[in-house]
């Protein structure tokens, strides 16, 4: 069984670009969120509100909130590690946000200096704040499948810091396959163990496609009840702090399925693969996106 409608929770403007090495412009940020909102995406991350040494790419992200236009209907959240991220996400005018924590140790510590236990007491008083002023709080879970450093993560471990993070109060849970090593089967484990303390209808899947199994793990996650798919136009991406992460699972590429299935996206495929086609030159390389490549190439 499928669910009728699929909701794209768009992440190029932040995971497609942060691994960028060339800072894009700012009026090249906005020019990218307003086409993808034109192409019918109405999730946008729109950047992240980390330390900008961290990830320079992204030390614009006041600039960007403030020079955008924001399009009714169409929700704009932005990562937030910590207190002085929500300072700064509050002062932008921010409605949405999402804290990002580590399956595995090695990870919470490359990713966020912080030992496991140490990314609960950052992400506490971030949640708490949050949910006071209103805001909606996504939690993030990075290497729910495999980690670089440790291999193959157990799906106990991933449901215990997934569901550490709801209860403090995040509504929304995205389970990250950071460098794109999970298979069905294993998709399929991680999503029993975690929808023991998590309802199905808090849960997406975020795959990286390192590996080509992006397709066929999000298939398997949808019969599984899934209806939230994070993706990211013309397949950009990857995480700096994790060793061999490539691209997001490409927009495109979800959407053709999609379509194909007769899952409805509200996503006009033509306009979103006009918007990679001009995102890849403004990086100045082709889209790894074969549906991009296929219609554009
Ligand atoms: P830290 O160095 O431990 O920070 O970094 P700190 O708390 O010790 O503070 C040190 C200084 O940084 C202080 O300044 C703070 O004010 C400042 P000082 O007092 O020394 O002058 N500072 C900040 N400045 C601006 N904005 C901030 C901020 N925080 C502290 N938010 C920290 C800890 C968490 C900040 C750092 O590790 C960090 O920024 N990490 C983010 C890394 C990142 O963005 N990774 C990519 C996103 S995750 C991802 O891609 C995976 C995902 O896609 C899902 C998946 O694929 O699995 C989501
Ligand atoms: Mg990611």
């Amino acid at each position: 069984d499928l669910p009728s409608r699929v909701t794209i929770w768009e992440v190029g403007a932040r995971d497609g670009l942060q691994n960028e090495q060339t800072v894009v412009p700012v009026d090249v940020k906005v020019e990218f969120l307003a086409r993808l909102a034109d192409a019918g995406l109405t999730t946008l991350e729109a950047t992240s509100f980390v330390h900008p040494k961290w990830v320079p790419q992204l030390a614009d992200a006041a600039d960007v909130l403030a020079a955008l236009s924001p399009v009714d209907g169409v929700r704009y959240p932005v990562l937030v590690p910590n207190e002085k991220g929500l300072d700064r996400a509050l002062a932008a005018g921010v409605r949405h946000i999402a804290i990002f924590g580590s399956a595995t140790e090695t990870f919470a510590k490359r990713n966020l200096n912080r030992s496991l236990d140490e990314q609960y007491a950052m992400f506490e008083p971030v949640v708490t704040r949050a949910t006071a002023e209103g805001l909606a709080v996504r939690a993030y879970v990075s290497m729910c499948w495999g980690d670089p450093w440790e291999g193959p993560v157990d799906p106990a471990q991933v449901a215990a810091v997934a569901t550490r993070l709801m209860s403090m109060g995040c509504t929304e849970l995205s389970l990250g396959d950071t460098i794109g090593t999970a298979t069905p089967g294993h998709v399929q484990a991680v999503l029993t163990a975690v929808t023991r303390s998590v309802p199905i209808s808090a849960v997406a899947v975020h795959f990286h496609d390192t590996y080509g199994q992006a397709l066929a793990n999000t298939l398997t996650a949808l019969r599984a009840g899934v209806t939230t798919v994070d993706s990211s136009a013309g397949g950009l991406g990857g995480c700096p702090y994790a060793e061999s992460a490539t691209g997001n699972l490409a927009t495109e590429d979800l959407v053709w399925m999609l379509d194909g299935l007769g899952v409805r996206t509200g996503v006009d495929l033509a306009r979103l693969a006009d918007t990679s086609a001009w995102m890849s030159t403004q990086l100045g390389r082709p889209s790894p996106s074969r549906v991009v490549r296929a219609l554009r190439g």
